[in-house]
C-alpha cells in the first residue's frame, strides 16, 4: 500500500485588512502565530499582505511586516492578488463605501463592524449578492462566540422565537466590577484600557453597541430586517450602586440584557438593564464575557457563552470567517441576505415580562398604599417588596408578576406624579 503523504499542496491566500488597531493587529498576530495550524486544518496559508490605516507612524501592538501598511484604499481594492479582505476599522463611513467597492471589485469581505452591518446590511448584502461574493460578519456580534454561524447554518431549519443576550462586554465588565464595589468611572476606564470599549464608549454604556448586535441577531434569527432605530434601547448610565445593592438583596444581579421576541407575525427587540435571578445562566456571565440564549421549538434552549470583546478574542471570529470564505468559495450561500420576509413591530405596550421597580418616596403614612392602589388600578400585581428607610425617605424595591409593559408604564406614570415620589421611578425586566 502506498504511504499516505498527508494533504494536497497548500494554497496561498492573500488577506488585506481595513484597519490595524486592536482587532486588526490581533488578526495579523493570529495568522502569523497560528498559520501552520490553519494550514494543517484547511490546506490554506493565509498571509496579511496589506493593511489600511490612517497613521503609518503609529506604534502597533503587533507590528506589520515592511510595506504592508498603507493609507491608500485603492492599493487594497485594485490589487488583483488580494483574495479576501477583513474590515476591522469601524465606523459607518467611509467603511461602508469601502466594503461596497471591494464587493463590487469581486473581493469577499468579512466584517467585525456591528454598526455598519446593522445599519447598512440590506444594501451591503444586495451588493454582495449582485457581485456573487461572500460577506460574513461573525465578529460583529459577541466577538469570539460563533453565534451567527450557529443561527445561519446549524439552526437554519429551526424556528428560533426568542433570544436573550448579554452582548456587550464593556457594560458587563462595568456592572460586574460595580458588584465588587468599584466606582462606575474607574470600571469604565479599566474597560477602555483593556481594549473592550468602542472608540467612543458612549456606544457601549448607552446600549447603542448592544442594540446594533441585537438587531443583527434578530435579523438573522427571524429572517426579517431589524435596524438599530427599531430597538428600544436603554443603557447602564441610569444604574446606580443602590440598584445593584437592591438586586443583591433580592437574590439577583443587574445585567444589560438584549431581548428579541418573535410572536406570530410580530417582532420586538429591546436592550435594557435587567434584574437577573442568581440561578439563571445569564447571572453567571461575568466581566467582559457575553452569552446568548436561543430558544426555539425544536431546540428548546441553547446557550452560547464566551469572551465578548478584546482584540485576540475578536480576531478568532475574524480568522474563522476568513477560513470559511476560502473553504466555501463559489457555493453562492453566504452572500445572500438572511432576510426573506417583513414582520411588523410589536406594540411595546403588549410586551410582557415580570419587572423590578424602584421608587424613592417620602417616608409618610399612606404613600405605599397610594402607590399600590395605582398598580392595582392597572392590574399590576406585586410579587415581592423590600423597603429600606433612610432619614425621611423610603426606598421601595418591588418585583412585579408577569405583566404587559404598557400597564406597568401607565401605573408608574401616575405614581411618578405623586408629590411624595422623590425621584424618577426605575424599571427593569426581571429574567427568571
Ligand atoms: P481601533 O483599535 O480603533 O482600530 C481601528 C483601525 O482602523 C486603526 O488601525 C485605524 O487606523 C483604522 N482606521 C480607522 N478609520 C480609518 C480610515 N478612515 N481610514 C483608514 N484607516 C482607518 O478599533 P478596534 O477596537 O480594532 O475595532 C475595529 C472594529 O471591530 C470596530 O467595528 C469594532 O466595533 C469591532 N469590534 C471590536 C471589538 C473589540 O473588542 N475591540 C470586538 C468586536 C468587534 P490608525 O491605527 O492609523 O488610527
Ligand atoms: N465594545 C464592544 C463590547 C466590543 O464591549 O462588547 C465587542 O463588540
Amino acid at each position: 500500500m502506498p504511504e499516505w503523504k498527508g494533504c494536497l499542496a497548500s494554497v496561498d491566500v492573500n488577506v488585506a485588512l481595513l484597519g490595524y488597531g486592536t482587532v486588526g493587529s490581533s488578526v495579523s498576530r493570529m495568522l502569523a502565530e497560528s498559520g501552520s495550524e490553519i494550514e494543517r486544518a484547511t490546506g490554506h496559508r493565509l498571509r496579511v499582505v496589506r493593511a489600511l490605516v490612517q497613521n503609518l507612524d503609529k506604534e502597533r501592538a503587533f507590528p506589520a511586516a515592511d510595506g504592508v501598511l498603507t493609507t491608500d484604499f485603492a492599493a487594497v481594492r485594485d490589487d488583483p492578488t488580494i483574495d479576501v479582505v477583513a474590515e476591522v476599522m469601524g465606523g459607518v463611513s467611509p467603511a461602508g463605501d469601502y466594503v461596497r467597492e471591494l464587493l463590487r471589485a469581486g473581493k469577499p469581505v468579512v466584517s467585525a463592524n456591528k454598526q455598519l452591518v446593522a445599519r447598512e446590511g440590506a444594501e451591503l448584502f444586495a451588493t454582495a449578492s449582485a457581485a456573487g461574493v461572500q460577506l460574513r460578519f461573525e465578529a460583529s456580534v459577541c466577538a469570539a462566540i460563533p453565534v451567527v454561524k450557529v443561527l445561519r447554518e446549524s439552526l437554519v431549519a429551526t424556528n428560533v422565537h426568542r433570544i436573550l443576550g448579554i452582548v456587550n462586554g464593556t457594560t458587563n465588565f462595568i456592572l460586574s466590577e460595580m458588584e465588587r464595589g468599584a466606582e462606575y468611572a474607574e470600571a469604565l476606564a479599566a474597560a477602555q484600557e483593556l481594549g473592550y470599549a468602542e472608540a467612543d464608549p458612549t456606544d457601549d454604556v448607552e446600549g447603542v453597541d448592544a442594540a446594533a448586535k441585537m438587531s443583527i441577531l434578530a435579523t438573522v434569527a427571524f429572517g426579517s430586517r431589524v435596524t438599530p432605530d427599531q430597538v428600544d434601547t436603554r443603557g447602564i448610565t441610569e444604574v446606580t450602586p443602590s440598584h445593584i445593592a437592591a438586586a443583591a438583596e433580592l437574590g439577583m444581579v443587574v445585567r444589560l440584557v438584549g431581548i428579541a421576541t418573535l410572536s406570530g407575525e410580530e417582532v420586538d427587540v429591546r436592550v435594557q438593564p435587567a434584574f437577573v435571578e442568581r440561578s439563571h445562566p445569564l447571572a453567571a456571565v461575568d466581566g467582559p464575557f457575553n452569552a446568548v440564549m436561543l430558544q426555539g421549538d425544536a431546540i428548546r434552549e441553547i446557550t452560547l457563552e464566551g469572551p465578548g470583546a478584546g482584540g485576540i478574542e475578536t480576531a478568532s471570529a475574524v480568522v474563522a470567517d476568513l477560513v470559511s470564505v476560502v473553504g466555501t468559495a463559489g457555493t453562492g450561500f453566504l452572500q445572500n441576505d438572511a432576510c426573506w420576509r417583513e414582520l411588523r413591530r410589536m406594540d411595546a405596550a403588549t410586551w410582557r415580562s415580570p419587572f423590578y421597580v424602584h421608587l424613592d418616596v417620602a417616608d409618610e403614612p399612606g404613600v405605599l398604599a397610594h402607590a399600590a392602589s395605582r398598580l392595582a388600578a392597572h392590574d399590576v400585581s406585586v410579587a415581592r417588596l423590600v423597603q429600606r428607610l433612610e432619614e425621611g425617605r423610603a426606598s421601595l424595591n418591588l418585583v412585579l408578576h408577569d405583566v404587559a409593559f404598557g400597564d406597568v408604564r401607565a401605573a408608574l406614570a401616575e405614581i411618578a406624579a405623586f408629590p411624595e415620589v422623590l425621584d424618577r421611578p426605575f424599571i427593569a425586566p426581571v429574567i427568571a
